[in-house]
């Protein structure tokens, strides 16, 4: 089994859309460790989006996550991170196939609902970073 963090970003809070990303990875078989709604600080923001750091979108995407709360979730599984990637679909919605959560529910690339660890080594840091108490 494996652990991973995931984000319903402020633009899935404000759409009310917290019950529908719940409800999708329930239903796949995933199950919740933990669950928080919060507003990120600016440097828990820059943290988390370290790797980007240096890419044009950085400041644009920083205020978007911190522009209102947020749910965190842990999430566990066989396969978990793999398995949300996919329910999640590609970074960009209007790419992301019908039957994913960005394919059915965006259309923008920074308003792209949630967010899915993408490796066992950014889970653990993800997961340290939110959810210090379980590592
Ligand atoms: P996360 O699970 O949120 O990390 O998404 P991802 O792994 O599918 O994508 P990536 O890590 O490459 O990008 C992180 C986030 O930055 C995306 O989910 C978007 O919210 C945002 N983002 C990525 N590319 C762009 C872009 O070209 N423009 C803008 N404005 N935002 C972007
Ligand atoms: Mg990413």
């Amino acid at each position: 089994t494996e652990r991973t963090l995931v984000l319903v970003k402020p633009d899935g809070v404000a759409r009310g859309l917290v019950g529908e990303v719940i409800s999708r990875l329930e239903a796949k078989g995933l199950r919740l460790v933990a669950a928080e709604l919060r507003t990120l600080p600016r440097e828990v923001a820059e943290q988390h989006y370290g790797e980007h750091r240096d890419k044009p979108f950085f400041p644009s995407l920083v205020e978007f996550i911190t522009g209102g709360p947020l749910v965190a979730l842990v999430v566990e599984g066989p396969r978990a991170i793999e398995a949300f990637r996919a329910l999640a679909g590609a970074t960009d919605p209007v790419k992301a196939g019908p039957g994913t959560i960005r394919g059915d529910l965006a259309l923008e690339v920074q308003r792209n609902i949630v967010h899915g660890s993408d490796s066992p080594e950014s889970a653990a840091r993800e997961i340290g970073l939110f959810f210090p108490a379980l590592t």
